[in-house]
């Protein structure tokens, strides 16, 4: 049996799936040789990839095939803002600044408009959030003792069985009417998605990795 579109896409995407996993800060800070600000640090850049993805999904709401896979429940960006604030303080606003990588890929995100390439960009982001991000929540909460506030943007409680989201969002894309071409557009936009995460990954391990240890030094400092 030939395999689902959802299958070819998770399989066309696995390198770059490795990639982004063992980016150095990625597995620094599931390793625990980071403080809890290098979370922070990254909550910080996420806010601004949700806030485009997020315009962005309000833009395809109404689209045939890119608003099936807007759910208000996967919303991320009132999460990261209080996480901002668990991190950063009431004035987070003014402390917390896109890195050009970030702006790189806040841009890609803003310049799609076409419904393949913004569900490749929403899958890459959400459905890692709902797999991959739950191990980094686990980690967070062992590592630092934090949960609740700081953790927010790991936490779905509005999706109360994450296999069966993840079921039901391969079936979308099983069934969202692309053809053969636009299949393999897709593919590519979401190894596209991936390659902006790492830069972005690799941008805070720049600026924050040489600075960051658990034994004092800060990532804001
Ligand atoms: C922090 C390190 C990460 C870990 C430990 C991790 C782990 C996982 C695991 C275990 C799954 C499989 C879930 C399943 O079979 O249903 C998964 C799926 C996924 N992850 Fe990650 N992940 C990480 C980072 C990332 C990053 C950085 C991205 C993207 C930026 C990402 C995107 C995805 C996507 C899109 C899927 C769904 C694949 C599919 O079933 O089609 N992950 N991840």
């Amino acid at each position: 049996m030939s395999p689902t579109f959802s299958e070819t896409l998770r399989a066309a995407t696995m390198p770059s799936h490795e990639q982004a996993n063992h980016s150095p800060y990625i597995s620094a800070l599931l390793g625990g040789e980071l403080s809890v600000d290098a979370f922070g640090q990254l909550a910080s850049q996420l806010y601004f990839v949700y806030s485009a993805l997020e315009e962005a999904a309000e833009a395809m709401r109404d689209d045939p095939i890119a608003g099936k896979f807007v759910f208000a429940e996967l919303n991320r960006r009132e999460a990261l803002r209080e996480d901002m604030a668990y991190y950063f303080g009431p004035s987070w606003e003014s402390q917390v600044s896109e890195l050009p990588a970030t702006a790189e890929y806040c841009k890609r995100i803003r310049s799609v408009s076409w419904s393949g390439e913004f569900v490749a960009h929403h899958y890459t982001r959400y459905l890692g959030d709902i797999a991959g991000g739950q191990i980094i929540r686990h980690r967070l909460r062992k590592l630092h003792g934090v949960e609740g506030p700081g953790s927010m943007f790991y936490v779905f409680d509005q999706i109360p069985s994450a296999p069966k989201f993840r079921d039901n969002y391969r079936t979308l894309l099983n069934e969202a009417p692309w053809n053969a071409q636009e299949r393999k557009r897709v593919i590519i936009e979401s190894v596209r998605a991936y390659e902006l995460n790492v830069a972005v990954f690799a941008a805070l391990a720049t600026k924050f990795l040489t600075h960051t240890s658990t034994h004092g030094n800060s990532t804001t400092s």
